[in-house]
């Protein structure tokens, strides 16, 4: 249902936005615009004129935009495959993102790394019409040697990674409605006004194609182990192996990419997408009292370890937030050691997203904070904090009774080990668990 143009023009105020402004320009003008761009060879990556031609004939005949259309590369996306059908998008959509925008811009001045801002400038993305896909993917072709591909909703991870391991971003094309600040899914806030300024810094640039090398390394692995297998039982319980690994993998992508903050002249700067894309988490990951924050260098592996073990829920604010001590720290994380940390991860106890853990270099105690062993006795006590808890201290339990000789073996990966679990609560889980009285698809499925 669409709202009445006097509903909309009182959202316009509120936010600060003149509804005029909201007009995108012509369809004729976005093709000079895009002819310009296209033809300017002063930028890193500059566009051979073939490919320049092509792409713009694809524009001007007025296909939507399409994927890998400026270099050799190409990744299938198969039934997440998607278009952005610019002309469709309504008053009610363009207002959407005008607002958003301008409500990041009372809060980003203030929060957001320099960095950030200087990338959003160089995409121009800070406009008052949702960005025309052809103009943003050209731009940041020139800049960064990265191209879009537009996807209908969020996607598997292992295709995000495969994605990212060709210089790819996935991007959707829909926009969240009036007036949300926090979405769990992504939206065209949260992958172009959030991801896309952050493809400027190198560091953060060389994380996510590392994340995408990660995970090619690590499915190569299981491929080559499930030819080897003999039964279905072996190659599925490889399969589950390398998803395990991949979703380890990509805690450090959350902790850094979405949810990253650093140290910037003394001050504690976004840098997170997800956080960038969310007005209310901009203002709350800084200078919230009820959140963690913890200083980190991800050029240490006992800190990149941390990131691995950390368990975290999408449905609210985050919980706990790692700061980087520099960008440049950013730049030790290979996909070696990305799969290190990953594959360490499998045989340890993890963290929830509440915990401050004995080794930590604590910024701020978040009101929310809990220590390590609240999740066991919450477990116990049936007195469950939240699903993420609830599921680390199962996890951890499991590890704890039935393969006690690994957890000994890596013991010495954390910074501090953390406290012993009290030996009641140990049994009493051996027994619980005995009569299956908690979920078995519970992680770690892989450690026989
Ligand atoms: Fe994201």
């Amino acid at each position: 249902m669409s709202l009445g143009q006097t509903h909309l023009e009182a959202i316009a105020a509120k936010h600060g936005v003149d509804l005029n402004d909201c007009q995108p320009a012509s369809r004729s003008e976005r093709l000079a615009q895009l002819k310009q761009l296209l033809a300017d060879r002063q930028v890193p990556h500059p566009i051979p004129t073939d490919v320049a031609d092509h792409y713009y004939n694809l524009a001007a005949s007025g296909q939507p935009f399409g994927v890998g259309s400026l270099s050799e590369e190409n990744v299938d996306l198969g039934e997440y495959a998607n278009f952005q059908h610019y002309e469709q998008y309504s008053l009610e959509e363009h207002l959407s993102w005008a607002c958003l925008v301008s409500d990041q811009q009372k809060t980003k001045l203030r929060y957001a790394c320099r960095e950030y801002l200087a990338g959003e400038q160089m995409f121009e993305i800070g406009g008052s019409v949702i960005p025309d896909y052809y103009l943003l993917n050209a731009r940041i072709f020139q800049q960064t040697g990265w191209q879009l591909s537009t996807v209908n909703k969020i996607i598997p991870a292992e295709l995000f990674f495969t994605c990212h391991s060709r210089r790819f971003f996935p991007v959707t094309t829909f926009m969240r409605p009036q007036e949300q600040d926090y979405l769990e899914e992504p939206d065209i806030g949260h992958d172009v006004a959030g991801h896309v300024a952050t493809f400027t810094i190198p560091a953060v640039a060389h994380v996510m194609r590392n994340h995408g090398l990660a995970r090619d390394l690590i499915y190569s692995e299981r491929d080559d182990m499930s030819r080897a297998a003999t039964s279905d039982d072996q190659r599925q319980a490889i399969a589950r192996w390398a998803d395990e690994l991949l979703l380890y993998a990509g805690r450090i992508y959350w902790f850094t990419v979405e949810f990253g903050l650093v140290m910037q002249d003394g001050q504690i700067r976004d840098f997170g997408a997800g956080i960038l894309s969310s007005p209310g988490e901009t203002r709350y990951s800084i200078d919230s009292i009820e959140s963690n924050r913890i200083l980190i260098d991800p050029s240490c592996d006992k800190d990149l370890l941390r990131l691995a073990t950390t368990d975290y829920l999408i449905s609210e604010y985050q919980k706990t937030y790692f700061v980087m001590k520099s960008f440049e720290q950013l730049e030790s994380l290979t996909p070696e050691r990305i799969i290190q940390a990953a594959k360490t991860a499998q045989h340890l106890p993890h963290f929830t997203w509440r915990e401050i853990v004995p080794g930590d270099e604590v910024l701020n105690v978040g009101h929310i904070a809990v220590g390590p062993n609240e999740k066991y006795f919450r477990l116990m006590a049936n007195l469950p904090l939240d699903a993420c808890l609830t599921r680390a201290a199962i996890r951890n339990l499991r590890i704890i009774t039935r393969h006690p000789a690994k957890l000994r073996e890596f013991a010495g990966a954390f910074q501090v080990a953390p406290p012993e679990v009290p030996p009641q609560i140990v049994e009493w889980f051996r027994a619980a668990d005995a009569r299956h009285e908690f979920p078995q698809d519970i992680l770690p499925l892989n450690m026989e």
